[in-house]
């Protein structure tokens, strides 16, 4: 799959910003984004262009980024490739341990449901943990080539389904089931 990697002030000037500047200043504007945005023409080509069409917003309202600043506006013309090494680990961790707790709670808690094969409960009770890793490690890999952003979908989707299952098992047989005579859990 070839993407195009676009940054986000080239994106803003073919997109929601494209009635702001006319189609002279937006071209000279991509032509200096695509050229790694060189500092030496920021003064007398693209800064009069961000004053004359851009400044009367971005220099203004204040949630919006003041292009007139040099730093501010190469850092929207830096190509995004997407989460940073740091923030991949942060949230696989935070999901690794809470995702992995919930399944096992949720696997626990499955484990007492009746009338099941034992093969196929261990398999649904296996399956979230699995789909938990082809989906994290799919992250870290998509990074790198993006098709695998397709095993993201298909981890998310594999745990998703199992968790159903056992949820809907799980609550259909403690709150509506009714208990029957000779049920093991109903012995004692
Ligand atoms: C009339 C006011 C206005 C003008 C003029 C304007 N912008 Fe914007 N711009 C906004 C607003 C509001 C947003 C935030 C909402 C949005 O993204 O549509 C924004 C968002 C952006 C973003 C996205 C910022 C981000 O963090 O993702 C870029 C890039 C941008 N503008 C570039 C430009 C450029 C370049 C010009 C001049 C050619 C320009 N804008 C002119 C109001 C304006």
């Amino acid at each position: 799959m070839e993407i195009e990697q676009v940054q986000k002030l080239e994106k803003a000037l073919n997109g929601s910003m494209k009635q702001y500047a006319s189609p002279e200043d937006r071209a000279k504007l991509i032509e200096w984004v695509r050229k790694g945005a060189p500092d030496k023409e920021w003064k007398n080509v693209v800064k009069p262009i961000v004053e004359k069409n851009c400044a009367k917003c971005h220099g203004v309202i204040p949630s919006i980024p003041d292009l007139t600043k040099k730093e501010v506006i190469k850092e929207l013309a830096k190509v995004d490739t997407g989460a940073t090494i740091e923030q991949l680990t942060r949230v696989s961790h935070i999901h690794l341990f809470g995702m992995a707790f919930i399944f096992m709670l949720l696997g626990f808690v499955f484990s007492f449901s009746i009338g099941i094969n034992k093969i196929v409960k261990s398999i649904l009770i296996f399956t979230p943990f699995a789909f938990q890793f082809i989906d994290i490690s799919a992250w870290w890999l998509t990074k790198y080539w993006p098709d695998f952003a397709w095993f993201v979908i298909i981890g998310g989707f594999g745990y998703f389904t199992a968790s159903v299952i056992m949820i809907l098992i799980s609550l259909y047989q403690m709150w509506i089931m009714k208990p029957r005579e000779g049920n093991a859990w109903h012995q004692d």
